[in-house]
């Protein structure tokens, strides 16, 4: 059983730096969910007054697109430059230099409408989406860093429930009669400034991460004084001293490159498990509910599928707070289950029920599983040396399945209609049976016991990877995990 290590206490100034923290998931949620509500008579309108003819539905269907999907482009960008950021200049001072982003983005998109240019908007998208790249490593490195083991798990899907209410935000005030309209959405999408605003006023008031001080810096008095702070007692000598562990440890260790994960027996294993947790959230078809719902709910035959939409995104919300790895299976059968109701509502009317209800339990059940725990387990499966490198290679592949399931699923979808549903349902299958055999149980370990279990099962000269002994007897068998 995972010894508690630790006092499992939430001082004001965790929270504190852990909520001003999160406000950059709050910002990734809110441009994934506020697309929705730009009008397409925006592109419609500036194309006629340039060209002199209205735009053709080709052109449109291909300016939208890319509006949408750009955001992800940027994402990948984003995220794969994390560790030239968080190493040179800190954790709390890369996100408050990303806000720089935010705010560019913010005014390229809010005056697009005024300029009468969608290249504006389209650019605007690209760089929020840069800064939402950013934020998905910045936030959980960051959150994990300063949290004390025991509440690392609880802590790290902060930034999870951040996404999730930024995303409800975006469809709450997307609803046609607050901003969602003609004239006001231009406001929706300059909204992004604010959080920015107040991110940049509070995290000058936050510390630094002290492991990044004491490991990264060797400024092991500075660290002291921040962790007693954040841990609201004199007595720091155990993190302390978990620190200094892992900086000896890290002292062994060359630099850590993006090549290097993938050429050196130790990292091999972690950042495989890493990349499949993060391929099964975005492949488990999350975003094609919610870039696409409305339309989804249309053909089920729901009456009034913007607010069946909201649902899910309230649903969505509820269930970030509870979570656990189990529940991934349950989540692709519903998500197998989300197909019934589309291929049926002709004959039978109350399947549009059925179709709500399948959608939110697909999203309910995401959330309690695949959802939250990618964005900080790769955190945790690394040590400091590695960590940054390897948080840069996840997201860099979430942000590419995104992209690739934002890009696609219409397409699928008109091959194989509803069924579409059935192949995420294969592939979760297939990531439950990954992560069951392959995922070690991260809980109440510190970094550097976790990744010295990976150091250890590479160093048995298995070339096939398997679990460390101590996790696998933690996996399953523990009534407490
Ligand atoms: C995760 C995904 C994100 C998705 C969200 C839905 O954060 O990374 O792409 O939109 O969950 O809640």
């Amino acid at each position: 059983m995972g010894k508690q290590r630790g006092e499992k206490r939430v001082t004001p100034w965790l929270i504190m730096a852990a909520g001003t923290a999160v406000i950059g998931s709050l910002q990734f949620g809110y441009n994934t969910g506020v697309i929705n509500a730009p009008q397409n008579s925006f592109y419609n309108e500036t194309w006629s007054s340039r060209f002199s003819e209205p735009i053709s539905q080709g052109t449109l269907t291909a300016l939208w697109s890319l509006s949408v999907a750009i955001f992800s482009v940027g994402g990948m960008f984003g995220s794969f430059s994390v560790g030239i950021f968080v190493n040179r200049f800190g954790r709390r001072n890369s996100m408050l230099m990303a806000n720089v982003l935010a705010f560019i983005a913010a005014l390229l998109m809010g005056f697009s409408k005024m300029a009468a240019s969608y290249e504006m908007l389209i650019i605007g998208r690209f760089i929020v989406g840069l800064y939402s790249g950013l934020s998905t490593g910045f936030v959980p490195m960051y959150v994990e860093e300063i949290s004390p083991t025991s509440l690392r798990g609880a802590l790290g899907t902060l930034h999870q429930l951040g996404v999730v209410i930024g995303i409800l935000v975006a469809q709450v005030f997307g609803i046609e009669s607050i901003l969602g309209n003609a004239t006001l959405w231009p406001l929706l999408l300059g909204f992004t400034l604010l959080p920015s605003v107040l991110q940049c006023v509070l995290l000058p008031l936050c510390p630094e991460s002290p492991r990044y001080l004491l490991i990264n810096c060797n400024e092991e008095s500075k660290a002291r004084t921040i962790l007693m702070k954040l841990r609201g007692t004199e007595d720091v000598s155990e993190d302390m001293q978990e620190m200094r562990e892992e900086s000896l440890q890290m002292k062994k260790e060359k630099a850590v490159t993006i090549p290097e994960l993938f050429r050196s027996s130790v990292y091999r294993q972690p950042i495989f498990v890493a990349i499949m947790l993060h391929l099964s959230q975005q492949l488990s078809g999350i975003n094609a509910v919610f870039y696409y719902s409305t339309g989804i709910f249309e053909r089920a035959g729901v009456s009034q599928p913007v607010y069946a939409t909201i649902g899910a995104g309230v649903v969505n919300t509820a269930f970030t707070v509870v979570h656990s790895f189990s529940s991934a299976v349950i989540c692709g059968g519903t998500n197998g289950f989300s197909c019934f109701p589309n291929c049926c509502h002709g004959i039978l009317r109350w399947m549009s029920y059925v179709s709500i209800a399948a959608i939110f339990s697909f999203v309910a059940f995401f959330e309690i599983g695949p959802g939250p725990i990618p964005w900080f387990i790769v955190a945790e499966l690394f040590s400091q040396g590695p960590r940054p490198a390897a948080i840069a290679v996840a997201g860099f592949c979430n942000w590419s399945a995104n992209f690739l399931v934002g890009m696609c699923f219409q397409y699928v979808e008109q091959l194989c209609g509803p069924f579409v549903f059935i192949i995420f349902t294969i592939l979760l299958l297939g990531f439950f049976v990954f992560t069951y055999f392959k995922v070690p149980e991260t809980k109440g370990r510190t970094f550097d016991e976790i990744s010295a279990g990976f150091r250890q099962s590479a160093g048995r000269g298995s070339d096939k990877y398997s679990a460390p002994e101590e996790f696998s007897t933690l996996r399953g068998d523990d009534p407490d995990l």
